[in-house]
């Protein structure tokens, strides 16, 4: 009977693109209560490979490009509480000139909108607020001048152009032990991240390693 139910709720699930799996039987960490924080994948894989960049003690701020409310920037935030976290977004949405590209290219609409965030609504998440460094406006304009490398960086913005720049950027900055995790890899509404990730990954040499997260990231190490 119980096995008859299990298998009635998990094709309910199933159909909703969840799935009622095991995970991490071995961890020693008990999985915190993510509460309205539904991308366990993504978050769990932050979580260990900040425990690695702990454990080998890697040098680097942490940085996302992509903030929008904070919802993933309150959590790398959260797992690097000694770290400086560079928080760059235009925290008013897409710009033109990407958009433009993503029209042009045929990669997606770019009709999203993200303007409805502020500085002061992203800070108030973040736990501790005091290694926070905001840059607010267009990427890779705001990054000019910056003299730090880094030992984990979450690249969230959708589109090609600021993925391409975003990598060009952060890769050569990148920490050895150090993550960049990159959103949407696999989202075929966002057909440019997969290709700017690709162009990037090519030009060095490198291969990005997917995520089975909720929009299909992607990770590279070095
Ligand atoms: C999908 S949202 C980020 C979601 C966020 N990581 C979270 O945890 O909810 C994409 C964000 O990228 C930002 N963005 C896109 N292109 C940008 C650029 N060239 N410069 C700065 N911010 C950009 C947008 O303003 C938007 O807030």
């Amino acid at each position: 009977m119980l096995k008859f139910i299990f298998k009635l709720v998990s094709k309910f699930f199933h159909k909703r693109h969840i799935y009622l799996v095991k995970s991490l039987v071995y961890d020693d960490k008990k999985t915190q209560e993510y509460e309205g924080r539904a991308d366990y994948i993504r978050i769990k894989t932050l979580e260990l490979c900040a425990r690695q960049i702990k454990a080998k003690d890697v040098k680097g701020s942490v940085a996302e490009v992509g903030v929008y409310k904070g919802q993933f920037a309150a959590l790398i935030n959260e797992n690097f509480p000694d770290k400086s976290l560079y928080l760059f977004d235009t925290f008013e949405g897409f710009s033109k000139k990407d958009i433009d590209t993503e029209k042009k290219k045929n990669f997606s609409t770019g009709e999203q909108d993200f303007s409805d965030t502020s500085v002061e609504m992203v800070l108030s998440k973040m736990p501790f607020k005091e290694k926070c460094i905001v840059k607010k406006g267009f990427f890779p304009e705001t990054a000019a001048g910056m003299n730090e490398t880094f030992c984990f960086v979450s690249i969230d913005t959708d589109l090609y152009e600021p993925i391409y720049a975003s990598l060009v950027y952060f890769y050569d900055r990148l920490e050895h032990g150090g993550y960049i995790f990159i959103d949407d890899f696999t989202n075929f509404y966002y057909k440019g991240a997969q290709e700017a990730v690709n162009k990037f990954c090519n030009e060095r040499g490198i291969t990005p390693i997917p995520m089975a997260d909720v929009c299909g990231g992607a990770i590279i190490s070095k």
